[in-house]
């Protein structure tokens, strides 16, 4: 009795079972082609036939690892491949001697990126005072400390001529490390110069004439950001 059960129930039972799974998915190679070696695949998933050559899977799957790989350079250190803030004025006019000049709030997301900072517009420095030279610094800030992975971001101008008052294009730049993920205040800033006392006085600067100042803020890939000191 258990055995008929067995044999005309389960039997059938489990060969029918088997007959509604979908087939082997996987291709198999059956038709030797033109060129050598390469083959034709029939996969047959119990729906479709379809064939496909050695050589044509080769190609796909190293064009994939390609775009893999590029993928990886243009991600690796970053959530998305490059970016970047610009904020600009017109006509900022700012005949401040000390103190903060223009802002530029950037959040950097990542650790291990380093910080892109560029500064351009022009600037003027006239001799005022008793001393016999004026001199200013113009500088970055970040997060309201000076660059020092490597380096200061600044530039200074000296100047010993009471009638001369000429305004000049100039461009600040440079990278700086080691500084987190999280918003950083970037700034750009006008102060004494560096050995201001007691040579020089602070002058007469003005910063940014009628045209148009800019920052620059980037966050780049550290392996996109190589530097030596010299
Ligand atoms: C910059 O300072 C702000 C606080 O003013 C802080 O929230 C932020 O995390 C700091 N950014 C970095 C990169 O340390």
């Amino acid at each position: 009795m258990v055995r008929s059960i067995l044999l005309f129930v389960l039997l059938p039972a489990f060969i029918y079972a088997q007959s509604t799974l979908p087939k082997d998915p996987q291709c198999v190679c059956t038709v030797n082609v033109s060129p050598a070696n390469d083959c034709v695949r029939t996969c047959d998933s119990g729906v479709s036939a379809t064939s496909v050559k050695n050589s044509e899977i080769i190609a796909l799957q190293t064009q994939m690892q390609e775009l893999q790989r590029e993928l990886t350079t243009m991600t690796t250190g970053f959530g998305l491949p490059a970016r970047m803030k610009q904020c600009s004025k017109r006509g900022m006019n700012d005949g401040k001697e000390n103190g903060e000049i223009m802002a530029c709030d950037f959040v950097k997301q990542r650790d291990d990126t380093v910080l892109h900072v560029a500064w351009n517009g022009d600037l003027r420095l006239i001799h005022t005072g008793s001393r016999g030279a004026s001199c200013r610094r113009w500088f970055f800030t970040l997060n309201g400390s000076e660059c020092s992975d490597p380096y200061t971001i600044d530039m200074q101008l000296h100047n010993n001529q009471p009638s001369m008052n000429i305004h000049r294009p100039s461009y600040v730049e440079g990278f700086c490390r080691g500084l987190s993920a999280g918003n950083v205040h970037v700034r750009w800033n006008v102060g004494d110069c560096v050995n201001q006392n007691p040579s020089y006085n602070p002058g007469d600067s003005y910063t940014g004439w009628i045209s148009t100042v800019r920052i620059f803020v980037e966050e780049v890939n550290v392996k996109d950001a190589t530097e030596n000191i010299v």
